[in-house]
């Protein structure tokens, strides 16, 4: 069965994230489905033990408004027990946007692969790109 690897991304600094996550899912083995948010679907995607989610902070420390913030909501009530990989790039904050996103999926259940997300700051350097690709191996072995 394929992980799915679910963003939003407006300048392509997350997208690069997903797809990194996407090469650690595959170089342990397993499928990889990466899709932008829009074309995701959250009842289909709790059918999987094992994914991961991306979002860049936004507004004030928030996650995108349109599509990744109802997108997050119709899944809380579905994520108990699941496996899931947070990710997403920032500008000039500290990660709070993902401190806060991290505690909202545990609190609905959720098991992080990485306790507070993987977060890069603007575009992902070599070294957050790695971490994107070790957090996907790890992501892929809880599947
Ligand atoms: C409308 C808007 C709001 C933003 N708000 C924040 C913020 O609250 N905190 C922060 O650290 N960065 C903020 N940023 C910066 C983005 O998180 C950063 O540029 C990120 O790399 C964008 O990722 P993307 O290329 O995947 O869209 C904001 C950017 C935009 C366009």
């Amino acid at each position: 069965m394929s992980i799915s690897v679910v963003y939003w991304s407006g300048t392509g600094n997350t997208q690069a994230m997903a797809e990194a996550v996407a090469e650690g899912i595959r170089g342990a083995g397993a499928e990889a489905a990466v899709m932008e948010v829009s074309d995701a679907d959250a009842a289909a995607l709790a059918g999987e033990n094992a994914f991961a989610l991306g979002c860049p902070s936004m507004g004030a420390e928030q996650l995108e408004e349109s599509e990744m913030e109802p997108f997050v909501e119709a899944l809380e009530p579905l994520v108990s027990g699941k496996a899931v990989l947070l990710f997403g790039s920032y500008g000039w904050g500290d990660g709070e946007w993902m401190r806060d996103w991290a505690e909202r999926m545990k609190n609905a259940g959720a098991v992080l692969v990485r306790e507070e997300g993987v977060i890069a700051n603007e575009t992902p350097d070599e070294e957050a790109l790695e971490e994107c690709r070790a957090a996907g191996r790890e992501l892929a072995g809880k599947a």
